[in-house]
């Protein structure tokens, strides 16, 4: 049996750092509201000058010394965001020239926080089908350059990143399972309303900023992520009782607890990041699982679920052993 599995991990955070305190200097909120209704205590934001792909590339390199690989070797890159440096040419394939990666397959995926997630699942597939033997998948945003910081339902929220994996063929166990989704019917929720091909007008106004209704899309998700955390279990025919790690889309501590609960699984259970990185969108997975293998807590041959859920409305789910 072949698989694809996760055999080095990366992340990069920028240097600056935004506390709730800065914050209730600049809109009408508190420390005490943003940490219990959200669970973010700081988030991380970009340099004016610094672009998704220069994350990427920070990130990514760190995943390729940890799996030892050579940037020849890989075959295939995928880059999840919902922010990237330039419409075209894809943010894959500017980070895969920027590596010296050879000419390869480089896709672009663009699910909002889900980007990730549905990343993983396309190279799992390419590596199953025989189409590629190592690839490079990262999930990396620059939401902050995206957002109106007059706006405290939206800039209370947010932080940048990028997170990266190296997938490789192996006769080991790696992913089991994926389980993707998504229902356009809930566009007006959550939305950025700037474009290619409409409004773009509106770029560089105050009108070109994340839109959300932060309640709706609460009550959405928390329904949503309990049962794609649900199906992937049951598509591989493993039990909640087996899973050791849920790495959770770090949108909302509530949302998380949520999830655990209907899984039944104690919150020392589940990699939290929220606090510290706030929500990095397609970013917010891969940061949370290289934190949770590089302190040691996520072990070789455990069995992890991620999960995300985003703008569109998108969702997806991967199990995995590691
Ligand atoms: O990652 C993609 C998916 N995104 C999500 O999953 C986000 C899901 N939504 C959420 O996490 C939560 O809905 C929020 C954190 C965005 C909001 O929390 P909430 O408990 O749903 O609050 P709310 O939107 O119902 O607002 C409650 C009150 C309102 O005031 P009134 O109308 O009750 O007087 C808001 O105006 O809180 C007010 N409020 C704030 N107050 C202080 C909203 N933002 C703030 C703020 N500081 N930053």
């Amino acid at each position: 049996m072949t698989y694809s599995r996760i055999v080095g991990t990366g992340r990069y955070l920028p240097e600056k750092i935004l506390t709730n305190f800065d914050l209730e200097k600049m809109v009408d909120t508190s420390d005490e509201w943003i940490r219990t209704r959200t669970g973010v205590e700081r988030r991380h934001c970009v340099a004016p000058e610094q672009t998704t792909s220069d994350m990427c590339v920070e990130a990514a390199k760190v995943a390729m010394e940890d799996a030892g690989v050579d940037p020849t070797e890989i075959e295939m890159v995928v880059i999840g965001t919902t922010s990237p440096d330039l419409i075209f040419p894809n943010a894959a394939t500017l980070v895969q020239h920027r590596l010296g990666i050879p000419a390869c397959p480089c896709i672009a995926t663009e699910e909002a926080c889900t980007s990730f997630i549905y990343g993983v699942s396309i190279a799992d597939k390419f590596i199953k089908a025989g189409e590629a033997k190592c690839v490079l998948v990262i999930g990396a945003e620059c939401i902050t350059k995206l957002i109106d910081w007059n706006d405290r339902n939206t800039c209370v929220l947010f932080g940048d990143g990028a997170g990266a994996v190296i997938l490789k063929r192996s006769d080991e166990p790696g992913i089991l399972a994926t389980h993707l989704g998504a229902d356009g019917q809930y566009k007006e929720l959550l939305y950025y309303p700037v474009g290619a091909s409409k409004d773009l007008y509106k770029a560089g106004t105050d009108e070109a900023a994340i839109m959300m209704t932060g309640n709706e899309v609460f009550k959405v998700a928390v329904k949503t992520l309990g049962n794609v955390a649900v199906e992937v279990l049951e598509k591989a025919g493993v039990s909640k009782d087996d899973l050791d790690w849920l790495v959770p889309h770090q949108a909302n501590i509530r949302i998380i607890q949520a999830t655990a609960k209907r899984l039944d699984l104690p919150m020392e259970k589940v990699i939290l990041t929220v606090q510290d990185h706030g929500n990095t969108s397609a970013a917010s997975v891969p940061m949370a699982l290289d934190v949770g293998i590089r302190d040691g807590r996520i072990k070789k041959g455990q069995t992890v679920l991620m999960e995300a859920f985003g703008g569109g409305f998108t969702w997806g789910s991967v199990l995995m052993q590691l």
